[in-house]
């Protein structure tokens, strides 16, 4: 017989939401909001007032409660929380990117210590299945890459620009309207969040965990009019894209913009969409795609883990358990085109090499060959008037 689930939720907002609108719409699951942790108890709710609670020990203390569910924006409560859970032995179910990939041995080692569930599907790409099929279908293939668009806030914006001819300003806006953008902006710009998600996968991918610092992130917060003429001219549009792939027994990932040609599958993939494209030895290209943000497709993607608990689903990590012993390592070479006006702000040791330079009245750009790890932490990264973008010739 189904097991009948109390929830115990954190969080009420666009992704709280959202699982509370599909829980109300499914049929043949058992499972029950016992309570509903939040912020600010003046805001006006949907539900009833004894519903919700501001004193996160009602939740985590209650012994009928089953599932914590973790949907929050405040990344340091959220840990508490996960933390304090697991160690009670309660399974949890979490949409936090950040938090995971800041935490990601931590948590392992709680899930490990207290031989408890933790899952986290929605966190990565929020509609797209991505986690279990790295865990389950992709378990003894031989990945080579994962490379896709994984922010829809950024990926929305990127869509209104090209196809609309919107501002940057006016495009984010509506993302924040609609309940696509992190409550911190900056964070999908400035490629933040894809990031995140990409370190998730790097673990179920290649076993791999890291630290946020340990990869290399650029948004697209300094593109121009010129960035977008260039890539007009070229036929192509400009996304913001992670990747890692193995090269040997090397992996290597980063999350960048880059002009992607109007045939590219990944140009399929537009508005708060996002897509991903699997590259394994035997099983070639596969393409996934589907909504990457909204209260409803992430919520269904929370959904479908809380139902993966009432059959005891664990993630069990298997890329890490086959001792792969890959080697991460930012010592890769890309090739990006460079934007810039008059002297140059970059130091020119960081090139291996130059193929292409435009000067012109309005601003300069080259095409140069550049070493990730020479350009890590570079300051010349956040000067507004310079702006780097991969050219179609990276894989
Ligand atoms: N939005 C998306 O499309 C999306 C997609 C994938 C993953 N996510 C992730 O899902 C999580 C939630 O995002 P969201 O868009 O739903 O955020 P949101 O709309 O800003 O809602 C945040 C909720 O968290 C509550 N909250 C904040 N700090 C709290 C604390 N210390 N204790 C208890 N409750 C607290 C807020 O309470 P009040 O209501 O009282 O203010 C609010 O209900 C984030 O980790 C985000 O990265 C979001």
């Amino acid at each position: 017989m189904e097991k009948k689930i109390n929830l115990g939720i954190f969080g009420f907002g666009c992704v709280g939401q959202g699982l509370y609108n599909v829980l109300n719409h499914t049929r043949g699951f058992n499972a029950t909001i016992r309570k509903i942790c939040i912020k600010h108890p003046e805001k006006k709710r949907i539900l009833d007032a004894s519903l919700f609670t501001t004193d996160r020990n009602e939740i985590l203390n209650d012994p009928e409660i089953d599932v914590i569910v973790e949907l929050i924006d405040d990344v340091q409560a959220a840990f508490e929380i996960v933390e304090t859970a697991l160690k009670k032995k309660k399974a949890v179910v979490s949409a936090n990117k950040k938090m995971i990939a800041e935490h990601l041995d931590e948590l392992l080692r709680l899930q490990q210590e207290n031989g408890v569930s933790f899952l986290y599907e929605a966190s990565c790409c929020a509609s797209i299945p991505i986690i279990r099929n790295l865990e389950e279908y992709y378990d003894n293939e031989l990945l080579r890459s994962v490379e896709g668009i994984l922010n829809g806030s950024t990926n929305y914006i990127l869509t209104h620009i090209f196809q609309h001819n919107k501002s940057f300003e006016k495009a984010l806006k509506e993302a924040q309207e609609m309940g696509f953008a992190e409550s911190d902006p900056r964070l999908d710009v400035e490629g933040f969040d894809a990031k995140y998600k990409l370190m998730i996968i790097l673990v179920h991918a290649f076993g791999i965990v890291l630290h946020p610092g340990d990869v290399f992130n650029y948004g697209i917060q300094h593109l121009n009019d010129f960035d977008i003429r260039h890539a007009k001219e070229k036929n192509a549009t400009i996304k913001l894209i992670a990747n890692c792939r193995k090269v040997g027994n090397k992996v290597y990932a980063y999350c960048m913009p880059k002009f992607v040609p109007l045939s590219d599958t990944l140009n399929k993939v537009n508005f708060e969409y996002n897509g991903l494209i699997l590259e394994g030895a035997f099983s070639e290209n596969q393409f996934f795609m589907g909504k990457g943000a909204g209260g409803n497709s992430t919520g269904s993607a929370v959904l479908s883990d809380i139902s993966a608990l009432t059959y005891g689903y664990r993630y069990e990590y298997k890329k890490m358990d086959q001792h792969l012993n890959y080697k991460y390592s930012n010592d890769h070479v890309v090739e990006v085109y460079v934007r810039q006006k008059g002297k140059l702000k970059i130091d020119p040791a960081v090139f291996e090499s130059v193929s292409i330079r435009y000067e012109s009245p309005e601003c300069d750009y080259f095409i140069a060959k550049i070493n990730l790890q020479k350009i890590m932490n570079s300051e010349w990264l956040n000067d507004p008037d310079i702006s780097i973008i991969l050219t179609e010739n990276n894989t």
